[in-house]
């Protein structure tokens, strides 16, 4: 199949991450036919990790910022969605969470979590760190602590909170696999460029979020260019094989304003049209979902 031509980041594309750098590989990823709205990201991780395990059958999920977002609405909590997705391939959570009542939240979320199963012992790990994410990180990656082939990582800030230092590390970690460790990463795109004129007086958030030298020039950049560029960054800089970025709408409207960004980063062959599936299919109504659902988990 040939290179597409570069299409603009317009806004009423349906497609909207026609990214100039994707390979032949990617030309030919599935579409994006269905919008995922803010309210359901949690819905989206959750069934891209469904799928994630029924390939791998283990795994482990780190979430950097794992706390609710909105409190009062855990239909929309991806910690706890993923903790309670069925059949429990995951098997290690390290669960990550600056504000001390949120930590409270995450430590009640795993106190709810059942030891066996229908009879039998589910064998999960489920740890919690309260605290900067960006030196908790540096805890659950100690040497060797991590042995599963098979790593997803929620990157899910609200602008600025990671260190681009951070996700290199994410990127960095040897364990016995060939493959790194799969980041799925927010970017603001529909605030940063706000955020850039509101942090001039508290410049070291953006340095350490950057990461890189040209940070004070990155703040007269548009969204796009920091898209563009952030993608670019986990493909060259981290050597991550297939990067692509997911537009998170306003609403379920395609045509819709984007809110943000989620960049999902792997070298999985196969992690990217996962991706694409759980994207135009995590909002398949309810009874249809656990079908579906139901289907692949008994193969
Ligand atoms: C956008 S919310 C995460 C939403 C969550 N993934 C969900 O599904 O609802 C960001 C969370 O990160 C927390 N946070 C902010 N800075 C942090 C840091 N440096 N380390 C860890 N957590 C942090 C916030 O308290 C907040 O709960």
């Amino acid at each position: 199949m040939g290179r597409k031509r570069k299409k603009s980041l317009d806004q009423s594309d349906p497609v909207l991450i026609e990214l100039p750098l994707r390979d032949e590989e990617e030309v030919a990823l599935p579409q994006l036919k269905r919008a995922i709205w803010t309210e359901n990201k949690a819905q989206l991780i959750r069934r891209y990790l469904f799928l994630f395990g029924l390939v791998t059958r283990h795994g482990t999920y780190i979430d950097g910022f794992a706390g609710p977002q909105q409190p009062d609405k855990p239909a929309m909590w991806a910690a706890k969605l993923v903790l309670e997705m069925r059949p429990a391939f995951l098997r290690h959570f390290h669960l990550c969470e600056k504000a001390k009542y949120k930590v409270k939240m995450l430590e009640s979320l795993k106190r709810e979590q059942p030891e066996r199963e229908k009879g039998k012992k589910l064998g999960r790990t489920i740890d919690v760190y309260a605290g900067d994410f960006n030196k908790s990180i540096r805890r659950i990656l100690r040497a060797g602590a991590i042995n599963d082939s098979a790593v997803f990582c929620l990157l899910d800030q609200r602008t600025f909170e990671c260190h681009w230092a951070t996700v290199k590390l994410i990127a960095d970690y040897k364990r016995g696999a060939p493959t790194k460790i799969e980041q799925f990463y927010f970017l603001a795109t529909s605030w940063i460029e706000r955020s850039f004129s509101g942090f001039t007086r508290n410049k070291q958030v953006v340095s350490g979020w950057w990461g890189r030298a040209d940070w004070l020039e990155v703040m007269k950049w548009s969204w796009n260019r920091v898209l563009e560029e952030t993608t670019l960054r986990f493909r060259q800089e981290l050597g991550y094989k297939h990067v692509r970025a997911y537009p998170i709408y306003a609403d379920k409207d395609l045509g819709s304003r984007v809110m943000y960004h989620m960049i999902h980063a792997t070298d999985h062959d196969a992690a990217p049209e996962l991706m694409t599936r759980a994207y135009n299919t995590a909002l398949k109504t309810k009874g249809v979902q656990m079908q579906f659902e139901n289907l692949f988990a008994a193969e």
